[in-house]
């Protein structure tokens, strides 16, 4: 039996909204549990948001609203944008959760009790910002090397936890346990301060200056520095003590961290577990920064990328893949927008979506969707350069991604990638789909070639959920073949004669480089989510010879499924145009007045290339009347008609006979 797998992020401060560098943190996590539990482990998910401290209360005071309200609003915001980016943590824990603060004011007695807590007057370098004491050599210039701001100094009387008791200990679990700080760097860089004298820890905050904490629960002047209170999550969130979960899952915990909270989870938090009595966490994985233009993307420097913008303009999978195949886990990446897309045009609709949309043009084309019966014989002397591939890959693969070096593994698949490019040229099925003689062989090609396009939809899927599901079921498979291990992944050989396979699809279009989807720098998809041939992409990797191999249409990917209470949203009403006209230098826009029975709206509609303003006017059209105003070309438009669309042009939806404006259409 594999042992359980616990995962954890850090809690986010709630005093600013997420950006990419928390996705990011976010993605791996979710990356590794979905890995780990495709090798067959019972998993457990852990994410949340840190509320205590100096700078919930400061953010909270700008806004004028209690800490509580301000610590609700953006802890939401957290918690909403997790399903946004498919990442599918089991809880999500909050500092101020009661359950949590018992944990921790038990925690705190129980060390007092064992006489590891004391009381004293301090003198000492206070960042604000990180709400620590810096020590003089610790500074960069005299100013704490996160915020770029000169601490300062404060004098207090505070109740400190006696960390050089543990200072040893610590150095010498860290070199017996290799595993224990990952990458090496990390590790090697906690030992290094260790090997300074470790100072003792502050671990109260007057409530005479903070009172927005947890009360200590032996001095209820003090409230508990949120440090201490913070790292107590991992635990709480289990059910420590006696909880079933945190019994099963806490000796396997890892720890995922950006390089900012080294010290904390490499320092403190061991000798806080140690000094109460409870098992070391297993792993603590330690990352770099996404920089922009070399500074560390920050709240505190304010050049921060919205995670929602990247979403809504390349869609989650396209993020998921690029944070992890563009950082090496544990070194700094830069962050802009045209890598981005760089990678979307090469890695997804290049290299990927192009092998997967030809591969089943072919297949349609030559057998019409049918999986064909194979001769074994034949199948074996085509099938062994693919099969040793798809071995290799899948334990290179498996390596990469236990290791959490999620940037080889997927390279690792990408070289498969391409492989199976190469193959296609070494086999040439159009050659021997023009000779009857060779058609076994043809069959036996085209069947392996999807078998690796079902290697490859299963390893992909930790890291693109979406787009693995949309390649199996265009591969045909089922609920009864599901991919959900490693095991059933590794199988070659499993696709049934006569099963009948879905056309083909775009998985990725390609991406316009001329201007940005969002808007902020120079690039932009060229198709809007238009049906678009890949093949036509000026870097295809494979020969085409029209003649030989025409593809059926190619359409968009379908979206995600949706519930029938998503559908209910749209309120679509039947409307007429009573009156049309172009928009001064906006060519493919017409202003539409529509009646809707109970009103007139005004809706701006892309159909210029199609429709003048007469062709329009008088006609019954379909009208999404409940989606919120936007202004488009300086005009409000006030709802949306539907009509299907090409690149070439398009066509209103209508009603097949006329009905009362305003008509709900369901
Ligand atoms: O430190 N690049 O919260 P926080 C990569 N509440 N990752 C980044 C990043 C960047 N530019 N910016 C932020 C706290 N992160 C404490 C944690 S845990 C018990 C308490 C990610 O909101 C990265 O994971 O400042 C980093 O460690 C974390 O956000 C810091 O989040
Ligand atoms: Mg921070």
């Amino acid at each position: 039996m594999t042992s359980p797998f616990y995962i954890t992020t850090p809690i986010y401060y709630v005093n600013a909204k997420p950006h990419i560098g928390h996705t990011y943190t976010t993605v791996s996590a979710d990356v590794a549990r979905r890995f780990q539990a495709m090798t067959g482990r019972d998993t457990f998910f852990l994410t949340g948001t840190d509320e205590h401290g100096d700078k919930i209360v400061k953010a909270a005071e700008k806004e004028n609203i209690t800490p509580r309200a301000y610590a609700d609003r953006i802890s939401r915001l957290f918690s909403d944008l997790w399903p946004e980016f498919n990442i599918t943590n089991d809880y999500f824990v909050r500092t101020t959760d009661p359950a949590h603060i018992a944990v921790v004011q038990k925690i705190l007695q129980q060390i007092y009790d064992a006489g590891d807590i004391y009381f004293s007057e301090y003198e000492g370098l206070y960042c604000f910002g990180c709400e620590r004491f810096y020590t003089e050599r610790e500074l960069v210039d005299g100013k704490c090397p996160d915020h770029e701001t000169p601490p300062e100094s404060i004098r207090e009387s505070n109740y400190f936890f006696k960390m050089s008791r543990y200072q040893q200990w610590l150095t010498d679990h860290i070199t017996a346990h290799p595993e224990f700080i990952q990458p090496e760097r990390y590790r090697n860089e906690v030992l290094a301060f260790l090997r300074e004298p470790l100072e003792d820890l502050c671990i109260s905050r007057p409530k005479s200056r903070l009172e927005w904490g947890i009360t200590l629960p032996f001095d209820e002047n003090y409230v508990t520095y949120v440090w201490f209170d913070a790292l107590i999550n991992y635990i709480s969130a289990l059910g420590f003590p006696d909880g079933e979960k945190f019994k099963k899952f806490w000796p396997h915990a890892r720890h995922v961290v950006a390089k900012d909270i080294l010290k904390p989870h490499g320092i403190y938090w061991p000798i806080m577990l140690k000094a109460a009595g409870i098992d070391m966490f297993k792993s603590l994985y330690v990352h770099g920064y996404w920089n922009i233009d070399e500074s560390k993307m920050s709240k505190s420097l304010g050049n921060v990328v919205d995670p929602l913008e990247l979403k809504s303009a390349y869609g989650t999978d396209a993020v998921r893949f690029f944070l992890m195949r563009e950082m090496v886990f544990g070194l700094d990446a830069g962050f802009s927008e045209a890598t981005l897309v760089e990678r979307i045009n090469t890695d997804l609709a290049n290299d990927l979506g192009n092998l997967f949309s030809r591969v089943l043009a072919m297949f349609h084309k030559y057998f019409k969707g049918i999986v064909p019966e194979i001769d074994p014989a034949v199948r074996t002397g085509t099938a062994a350069d693919l099969f040793d591939d798809t071995r290799q890959t899948i334990q290179e693969y498996t390596e990469e991604m236990a290791a959490f070096r999620f940037h080889k593994a997927i390279s690792a698949v990408w070289n498969l990638i391409s492989r199976m490019n190469k193959y296609v040229v070494t086999t040439a099925p159009w050659e021997l789909a023009k000779d009857k003689g060779r058609e076994d062989r043809l069959k036996a090609v085209m069947v392996n070639l999807l078998e690796g396009l079902r290697v490859i939809s299963g390893l992909i899927l930790p890291v693109m959920p979406e787009t693995a599901q949309i390649m199996q079921k265009h591969l045909g498979i089922g609920k009864n073949t599901p991919l959900s291990t490693l095991d059933q992944i590794s199988q070659w050989g499993t696709f049934a004669p006569g099963t009948a396979l879905p056309g083909p699809v775009t998985l990725f279009p390609r991406i316009d480089t001329k201007k940005s989807n969002t808007g902020k720098s120079n690039t932009k998809k060229s198709n809007n989510g238009k049906a678009k041939n890949p093949s036509k992409s000026q870097n295809a990797p494979m020969p085409q010879n029209a003649s030989e191999t025409p593809e059926p249409p190619v359409l968009p990917a379908l979206k995600p499924e949706i519930t029938f209470e998503d559908v209910l949203k749209l309120d679509l009403r039947a409307a007429t145009v009573v009156h049309a006209e172009t928009i001064p230098k906006a060519k493919k826009l017409l202003r539409l007045t529509v009646d809707l029975g109970m009103e007139q709206r005004t809706v701006v509609a892309g159909i210029a290339k199609s429709y003048t303003p007469e062709d329009i006017i008088g006609k019954q059209i379909i009208v999404v009347a409940n989606l919120k105003p936007a202004v488009l070309m300086g005009v409000e438009s006030q709802g949306m008609l539907l009509a299907a669309v090409t690149d070439a042009g398009c066509a209103t939806a209508a009603l097949d006979r006329e009905m009362a404006p305003g008509t709900p259409v369901k």
